[in-house]
């Protein structure tokens, strides 16, 4: 269970944060009219969001291949344990030549995230998980194949088609025009991830990115 102690300045993770530990596609479907509710019921207290109070996550206890929704700033943040089947597929020719900005060069990443798995740890994506689009959460879909042959795993976004890869990269030809967002965020042991807090001597905030 997601609850860890409170640590200066932060805000810790509740059971009410903790949307959902999976290993595959869960919960989260259907159109904008229905997602936006759920994210209403997301949001933090009011107190919370003005401080944009970073929040604390446990990630010790997140499987292989699962992903956890914590919520910041009102927003769902997908977390992912990425396996390195998972990774391979990052550098995988075949998924990069189908990707609108593979090298993530548009603004939606800081610069720690900004390579080959937009993340500060390889095996742990952290991005912000609404569709660039028109702000639907996307499905978490790992399994190969499993939107169609030559899927390699990712996110998909049922409200219009969207398709991310496991780094949250945007796929060409589809309505989304931006990569997933990656918040600022830094681990500050290894299983505790901080979201809404950049490493030290870095400065970025999430609203300086293209789109959220
Ligand atoms: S909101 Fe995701 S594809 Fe339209």
């Amino acid at each position: 269970m997601p609850v860890q102690e409170k640590r200066g300045g932060t805000e810790p993770v509740t059971r009410r944060d903790f949307i959902y530990v999976a290993t595959g596609a869960v919960a989260f479907v259907g159109t904008c009219a229905v997602v936006w509710p759920l994210i209403s019921q997301m949001r933090p207290d009011a107190e919370t969001i003005a401080a944009g109070a970073p929040i604390d996550v446990d990630v010790g206890s997140l499987p292989s291949g699962g992903q956890m929704i914590v919520k910041w700033r009102g927003h769902p943040i997908f977390v992912v344990n990425r396996p390195a089947a998972a990774l391979a597929t990052l550098q995988t020719s075949a998924v990069i030549g189908e990707l609108a900005d593979p090298d993530s060069k548009i603004m939606q990443q800081p610069e720690y995230a900004a390579n080959w798995h937009r993340s500060v740890k390889p095996e742990f994506a952290v991005l912000v998980g609404v569709c660039t689009h028109l702000g639907c959460i996307p499905l978490y879909e790992p399994a190969k194949d499993e939107q169609g042959p030559g899927w390699l795993g990712g996110w998909f976004c049922p409200c219009h088609g969207s398709k991310y890869d496991l780094a949250g990269r945007v796929f060409k030809g589809v309505p989304a025009p931006y990569n997933l967002p990656v918040p600022p965020y830094r681990f500050v042991t290894d299983r505790i991830l901080r979201i809404g807090e950049n490493p030290p001597g870095v400065n970025f905030g999430i609203e300086s990115v293209v789109q959220v």
